[in-house]
Order: structure tokens, then sequence, then C-alpha cells
């Protein structure tokens, strides 16, 4: 087989490239390790910035988005029983788009298969081959049978896990990671949101987060220890935790019901660098990993998207390299500032189980500030809507 293209992993990284390249008359074979319904089983988080929204318009993937995305103008923070607003429309003029991770894959899967381009489910022992040459290849198995492909890039969007990122040797590659000392504890439940509006709240007991996917289908979570597990967690007691942690007039509205999920997820940052070897080029989770606190992991990858596609664009349009010369160098620009914001946002919102009573006074102030003050609250606005690409 042979593509111009190579995409490993059918993530949403994966295949928004996939359809944006489409766009522009380049093909592409997409090889996914696992089957589309198990891609599609996985709750990720709500939140898209604008560039996002932008990208999927670009790839005719936003319809469905539009008519049943919800748009958030701003959103709370508390901490105990105090409560603030930050307004994104009103401090930087956008505000974002609460829609499903898992949507935005069920879309670009529906674009994909209507488009009839490749894409190659349990896919096994994928390799990359010469990638720091001028003819890679990659090579793969399904149900046992070998396969290869030859190609002219490979992008890399194989998420934290994949191979991609271990094919740049080590001593080219360079990794920075922050692992914190919690995970949070999520659950989906088809009851109305609390409110209308996300609510990141710092309490005493830990964080929580009240969010949504629509009317009807609320997502929260809680802060909970990285030995906890959800067997620990009756549908009761995380009712319970949740209102504890939550402004009291918050927790009386809360409409409570069964849990259609509940799963832990350790909370991570990650950041290896550079994003391109050769003709590999690493996109979304395959490059960098972010604590979940300010929905910034699918928007982050989305930018990588951005520059990758605009270099291939402009690679095959006008067999100009600059754009793909240069994508490690603009997509870590802004990952590097996607990790600043999400790495300062969660140690505001935390309970560390080492944290000082000096540490706690910090984050009071920090809290404080952010609730009085114009700048800080449009540093974080402009930061929470995506910065631009
Ligand atoms: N071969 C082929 N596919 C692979 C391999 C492999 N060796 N390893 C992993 N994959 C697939 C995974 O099964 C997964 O479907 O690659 C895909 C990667 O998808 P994600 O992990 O979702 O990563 P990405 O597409 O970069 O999405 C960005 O934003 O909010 C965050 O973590 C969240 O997934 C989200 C991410
Ligand atoms: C979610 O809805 O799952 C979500 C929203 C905002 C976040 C993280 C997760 O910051």
């Amino acid at each position: 087989m042979k593509t111009q293209v190579v995409i490993i992993g059918g993530g949403p990284s994966g295949l928004l490239l996939g359809q944006l390249l489409h766009t522009r008359g380049i093909k592409t074979v997409v090889l996914e390790r696992k089957t589309k319904d198990y891609v599609l089983g996985r709750i990720r988080a709500g939140v898209l910035e604008q560039g996002l929204v932008r990208l999927m318009e670009q790839a005719g993937c936003a319809e469905r988005l539009h008519a049943e995305g919800f748009p958030h103008d701003g959103t709370l923070i508390s901490y105990g029983d105090e409560m603030f607003r930050v307004d994104f429309t009103e401090h930087v003029g956008t505000p974002v788009m609460v829609y499903g991770q898992t949507e935005v894959t069920r879309d670009l899967y529906a674009a994909r298969e209507a488009a009839d381009a490749p894409i190659v489910y349990n896919v096994d022992d994928v390799v990359i081959h010469d990638a720091d040459g001028d003819a890679p290849f990659v090579t793969y198995a399904v149900d046992g049978v070998p396969a290869r492909i030859e190609c002219a890039f490979i992008a890399g969007c194989d998420g934290f896990h994949g191979v991609s990122r271990k094919t740049i040797p080590e001593s080219v590659r360079q990794e920075y990671e922050k692992v914190y000392p919690f995970g949070w504890l999520g659950v989906l439940s088809e009851t109305p949101p609390v409110n209308h509006e996300l609510i990141y709240a710092n309490s005493p007991r830990g964080f929580a987060l009240c969010s949504m996917r629509n009317a009807q289908l609320s997502r929260y979570y809680i802060q909970c220890s990285l030995d906890d597990h959800v067997d620990n967690w009756s549908d009761d007691a995380f009712w319970e935790e949740l209102k504890r942690r939550i402004p009291a007039d918050q927790a009386d509205a809360l409409v409570t019901g069964p849990c259609i999920e509940k799963s832990i997820a350790p909370l991570r940052s990650f950041v290896t660098e550079p994003m391109r070897w050769g003709r590999l080029f690493l996109c979304g989770d395959a490059a960098h990993i972010v604590p979940p606190t300010g929905a910034k992991g699918l928007n982050t990858a989305a930018s990588d998207v951005h520059y990758l596609f605009e270099g291939l664009s402009e690679f095959y349009a006008k067999g100009s390299s600059d754009g793909i010369d240069t994508y490690s160098e603009k997509a870590l620009a802004r990952v590097w500032k996607a990790e600043r914001f999400s790495w300062w946002f969660t140690s505001m919102m935390h309970r560390f189980p080492d944290q000082t009573p000096f540490d706690l006074k910090m984050q009071v102030a920090d809290l404080e500030f952010l609730r009085d003050s114009v700048s800080a609250q449009k540093a974080m606005a402009e930061n929470y809507v995506g910065l631009p690409y």
C-alpha cells in the first residue's frame, strides 16, 4: 500500500487531521489499534475552544456541533461558600462551546466514512521505519496478517501510550513531567446540570467540578486519592461528597440520580520535545498531557493539528517545507502556554497532601485576586477560551 500521510491513531487528533487533509485532496490512511466502538466508548472532557470549532467547520464536520452544542459565556468558581463568575464574552469577546469530545470523534468518524477514506482498525505491532530518511514506511499486522504502507509523512496521533513518541531516539527526545498527588473521580448521570454554567470548586475537602453534556446529562468530578477505587464509591456516597464541596445553595439545587458511568483518572502534566523527527510529526496526547482542569487536552491537540495541517498543505500546494520545518517550534510555543494555564488552574483549585498553612493562604489570595481583578479575570478568560493560533 502507498499513501501520502500515514496517521497513526484514530482518536480526535488523527481523525481531525485526516479530514482537514482530505479537504485539500491529500491522501491519508488511519491506523487504529482498537475498534470504533471502543474509541467512542471513552468519555473525555466537553469544552471546545473557538479554534477547535473553526477547525471542525473547516473540516466540514461542525453541523451537529452547532445544532446541539451549548455556547457558554462564562464559568463559575467557588471556594467554600463563596462563588464568583468569570465572563469570557465580556472580557475577551468569545464564548466556549460545551459539546462532548466523544461527539466530536463521532462526527469525525462519520465524515471519514462519508468520504470513503481508509481507516484500518485492530492494528497490532505498528512500527515506524526510516522516519529520518526520505522514504519512510509503516508496518503493522491485522489478525496476524502483516502489512506495509509507504508514505511521505507520518502523523503520530496515537496518544500518550502510542508508539510514535518512542520512535524518536532518546538521544533526541527531552521529556518534562509533573505528576499530581491525586486523581479525579468522574461520573456521568442522566440528570439536569446543577447550574447552566460549569462550577469549579475549591473546598477544604478537595476540588469538585460540575459540568454537563446537555440539559439532561451531567458530568461531575471530585478530587480523590490516587489509591482510591470506583468500587469504594456508591452513587449516594458520590452525591453526598459532591454536595459537601460546592456552595450550599448549589448543593440544595443538585438533582441526583443513578450514575451511568464512573471512573478515576490520574492527573499529569507532560511535554516531549521536539514534536518532529524527520518525517514523523507528533500531535495531541502523543506529545503532551495536561491535567483536566480547564479542559485543554483536546483543545491543545487541535492547535497541533492546525499547525501540521498548514505545514503539510503548504508542502503539497507550493512545494515549500517552511511550515513543516517550523511545526515543532510553533506547536510547542502554544503547548507550553496551555501547560502553564492547566498547571496554574489545577494548583489553585486542589488540596495537596503536603500543603502548608502558607500554601493555603496563597490559594485564597490567588482566588480572591481573580475574583476582584478585572485584569486577572481577563487573563483567565483569554486562556480558558483558548490562545490564538
Ligand atoms: N497503533 C495505532 N493506534 C494506536 C496505537 C498504536 N500503537 N496506540 C494508541 N493508538 C490509538 C488509541 O487507541 C487511540 O484511539 O491512538 C488513539 C489516540 O487517541 P487519544 O488518546 O484520544 O489522543 P488524541 O487523538 O491525541 O486526542 C487528544 O485530548 O482531552 C484529551 O486525552 C484527551 O484523547 C484526548 C486528547
Ligand atoms: C467535562 O465536562 O468533562 C470537563 C469540563 C471542564 C473541565 C474538565 C472536564 O475543565
